[in-house]
């Protein structure tokens, strides 16, 4: 019987340990995985060339899933859990998994883009979000806050810091600056083999707090900010997430590798932001290329 009991924790102690493994990537594998993150920047920066009033969210996504399928990608996004695109387009008061369909976008849309590519073993998994032509100064400020607090995360994100660390500091930029709605039912996540790994990261929490961060832990930190409140509730089709105020919202995502003092950003936002600088119908004023937002 004792026997039996030892046989069982050491099993345990075996499992325990390839679980733990699993949340640590080698050198080798982040570079495999950064294949990934980089192709998902180029579907983005894709995406950002043709954005303008008047095409459809549905062509954006099968010109995505062409272009991906072409670099020898799998869209991630089509058919996990029943999710039928390659892309996740989620506009206005939706804040993420929006459907693409046969919407056509206007002037003014703030349109979040958001995708998952499988390659050589690995996930990718990030986000951008647009605006089309004029907004108010409210939308604009919160776009380039909540892209701040994407970097202010990314700061956290090194070795002996904790996942509370990532998620406290995101939310002190946007809730506790700004009185933004901060999602708490939807939270960034490691990612590598499987798209959602261990551990969770939320983008709300306490400085101190949660799982050690280790070298080579690949993170998907992905603040999801609202103009008002954070509630929220889910569309008819199961999937697409909206503010429950109709506020707007906005998501911006990077994968980053976990090191010591400071994080290595696996995605890749510069191509998408030349492509968007470049296209007349998107509005970048809120930034500027060489102002370069990473320096947190
Ligand atoms: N980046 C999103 C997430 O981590 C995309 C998931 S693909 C979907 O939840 F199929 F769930 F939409
Ligand atoms: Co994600």
């Amino acid at each position: 019987m004792n026997r039996c009991i030892y046989m069982i924790n050491l099993l345990m102690l075996f499992l325990y340990k390839i679980y733990l493994m699993s949340l640590y990537k080698t050198n080798e594998e982040v570079e495999i995985q950064r294949e990934s993150c980089l192709m998902v920047s180029d579907t983005i920066t894709e995406v950002a060339k043709v954005l303008k009033p008047g095409i459809t969210t549905l062509s954006l996504d099968v010109m995505a899933e062409t272009f991906i399928r072409d670099n020898g990608g799998i869209p991630a996004c089509k058919g996990y859990h029943g999710f039928p695109y390659s892309l996740c387009i989620s506009v206005n008061e939706q804040i993420v998994h929006g459907f693409p369909g046969k919407y056509e976008l206007k002037e003014g849309d703030i349109v979040s883009i958001d995708t998952v590519i499988y390659k050589n073993g690995f996930h990718g998994d990030h986000a951008y979000t647009f605006i089309l032509g004029e907004t108010t100064p409210e939308v604009l400020e919160l776009v380039k806050v909540t892209k701040e607090s994407l970097y202010i995360g990314i700061a956290q994100a090194v070795i002996g810091k904790r996942v509370g660390d990532i998620g406290a500091a995101i939310e002190n930029h946007t809730y506790g600056k700004h009185g933004y709605g901060v999602i708490r039912e939807f939270v960034g996540h490691g990612v590598g083999k499987a798209m959602h790994e261990d551990p969770q990261v939320p983008n709300y929490g306490r400085m101190g707090s949660g799982k050690k961060l280790q070298e080579n832990m690949v993170l998907a930190i992905e603040p999801m900010i609202t103009l008002g409140k954070r509630d929220i509730y889910t569309l008819e089709d199961g999937w697409t997430i909206v503010s429950e105020d109709g506020s707007p919202a906005v998501h911006f995502e990077h994968n980053v590798c976990v090191k010591k003092g400071k994080a290595e950003v696996l995605s890749d936002f510069t191509r998408i932001e030349q492509a968007e600088k470049a296209n007349s119908n998107l509005n970048s004023s809120y930034y500027n290329l060489e102002s370069d937002l990473v320096s947190f």
